[in-house]
């Protein structure tokens, strides 16, 4: 049965499609757990870790995230919050980085930054907002962990529109220095919020209501600093504006604490209120892709051998347009085959529900989904496809070969399989064929992954040295000619046939700009 357009802009309008973006240690995953918490999906806040035994354990599928108790896969939460429909997709929280964290940002719609008040911007931070800047993607910011002493929160706006050119515009603010935080003044409706800390935050922080008078005799100089803080952030126009926040200039800002529970609804309330609903999607032939037209979404992460019983492979699909319904026939774009949805099903972790319905913004995984890649446009009816998702710049190099070379058939095809996967991006050139490959990633923990699962699933050993190549850039055939002749320069090529040269060090590669200015070498940025 066809659903109408007006419902499936309704469903639409309902949905907020996510991502948090963070430092590891900023709050990320105690700020997903209290948002469960407000939206009344789990009852107490901890079960979350709980769930699956341990810290971080949420999407611990893999032996090797057991064993070192991090979580790469990216999943995505929904839940139901003010009859809205939530989509939280998990970025990885882990120390290192991986591609798969930049591409989970691709199929969200807004993402919420975690600061620690106490640090500020962190490298991972800046990386992960580098992307949304890239994107244009609106950006809420949250100032975590008032609770404790830190930074003076006029002085990280400062820092915030210093570093990354994005100016905050404080939605709440806060009553109290770090470390002494009392409740927050709502600058939309001037109200005062205090809130009670409850035992370990395990359940919503009760908040009362303040007039302006009881506040100042109560909170004395406390309320007085808040109050000419806030007349300043009045005065020098600080204040949250819809159009510049959906073009990713300015970024509405929360003051609070994940960890006892301060502020976490006025975020929440911020994300269905001031985040954009799934919209019209550009395609590759540059049109937009209405919310009402027939069925589409994109691929944007594929995941193998999630459960070991079955080895199984998951692709991860967001809708853009239509009424999903399980069981109904795809269109696979790039073969232009069709696809059956039967196995399609939510997947966070080890824990899989079969969805039945999907509205734009949500995510899909389907599961037996041998022949999707990253990327993948999936419709019915017209033929529509979506721009590719972004390569991004690699950062670090190996170079893999087989231990054993008598398993290469096996090492052979595991390359083969984890490249499509884009575990890691996987460069050739005459010299290394398939034999010696040069491995690229964001992170060095993507060649761990590589190695765990060449070896695990693939039966391959594989050996890693490193090389003394520190940066790539995208070059053309003429230039890669005249590169030939370079020494310290090599010129790789992926699996779609871009080339890559990659260099020693980037002064190396700047004078070689410097010098030739003609040349082609053009940083891999995401667009
Ligand atoms: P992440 O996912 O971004 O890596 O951070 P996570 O939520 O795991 O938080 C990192 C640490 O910071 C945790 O402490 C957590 O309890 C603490 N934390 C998070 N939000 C707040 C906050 O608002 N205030 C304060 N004071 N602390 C906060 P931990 O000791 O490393 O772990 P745990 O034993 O508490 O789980």
């Amino acid at each position: 049965m066809p659903v109408p357009p007006s419902l499936i802009n309704g469903q639409a309008e309902r949905r907020r499609t996510f991502a948090i973006i963070s430092h590891p240690d900023a709050g990320k995953t105690t700020l997903t757990e209290k948002f469960l918490l407000y939206s009344g999906a789990v009852n107490a806040a901890g079960s979350v870790k709980a769930r699956s035994g341990g810290r971080s354990a949420r999407s611990d599928w893999m032996t090797m995230e057991q064993e070192r108790g991090i979580s790469i896969a990216s999943t995505v939460l929904q839940f139901g919050y003010r009859d809205h429909v939530v989509n939280l997709l998990d970025t990885p929280g882990h120390r290192d980085f991986s591609e798969d964290t930049y591409r989970v940002l691709a199929a969200a719609d807004a993402a919420v930054m975690v600061l620690d008040t106490a640090k500020g911007i962190e490298p991972q931070t800046l990386k992960l907002f580098e992307v949304c800047r890239a994107r244009n993607m609106p950006v809420l910011t949250l100032l975590n962990k008032f609770d404790r002493p830190g930074l003076d929160p006029l002085e990280l706006l400062d820092q915030i529109e210093d570093q990354i050119d994005l100016r905050p515009t404080p939605i709440t603010w806060p009553v109290g220095i770090p470390g002494d935080f009392r409740g927050v003044i709502d600058r939309r409706s001037g109200d005062f919020i205090r809130f009670t800390r409850t035992a370990r935050g395990s359940t919503a922080a009760p908040e009362e209501l303040v007039p302006g008078d009881r506040a100042a005799a109560e909170e004395g100089g406390s309320w007085e600093t808040a109050i000419e803080e806030v007349a300043l952030l009045d005065e020098v126009g600080a204040t949250h504006d819809d159009a510049t926040f959906r073009s990713g200039k300015t970024s509405p800002l929360f003051v609070g604490s994940a960890l006892t529970n301060f502020g976490v609804r006025h975020l929440l309330d911020g994300v269905i209120d001031l985040a954009p609903a799934p919209e019209e999607r550009l395609t590759a032939e540059g049109d937009l892709r209405d919310i009402d037209a027939p069925f589409s979404g994109f691929v944007f992460k594929v995941q193998a051998n999630m459960d070991k019983s079955h080895r199984d492979r998951v692709a991860f699909v967001r809708v853009n347009s239509g009424h999903f319904e399980r069981g109904m026939t795809v269109t696979h774009g790039p073969s232009g085959k069709p696809f059956s949805t039967k196995y399609a099903a939510s997947v966070f972790g080890d824990e899989r529900e079969t969805i039945d319905d999907a509205y734009p913004g949500d995510i899909v995984g389907l599961v037996n989904a041998s022949g999707l890649q990253i990327g993948d446009t999936l419709y019915v009816d017209g033929c529509v496809e979506f721009p590719p998702i972004p390569r991004f710049e690699p950062e670090v190099f190996s170079i893999a070969r087989p231990k054993d070379v008598s398993r290469f058939k096996q090492f052979r095809r595991g390359l083969s399989q984890l490249e499509q996967e884009g575990v890691v991006q996987v460069l050739r050139d005459e010299q290394s064929g398939d034999v010696s490959p040069v491995l690229a990633a964001v992170g060095v923990m993507q060649f761990e992954v590589f190695a765990h699962r060449l070896e695990n699933e693939f039966g391959a050993i594989v050996e890693l040295s490193p090389t003394a190549y520190t940066v790539a850039r995208r070059t053309d055939a003429a230039t890669a000619e005249r590169l030939k002749n370079i020494g310290a320069v090599r010129v790789m090529s992926s699996d779609d046939g871009s080339l890559f040269a990659l260099f020693e060090s980037i002064y190396r590669l700047q004078r070689l700009q410097n010098e030739n200015p003609d040349w082609c070498l053009e940083r891999i940025v995401p667009s």
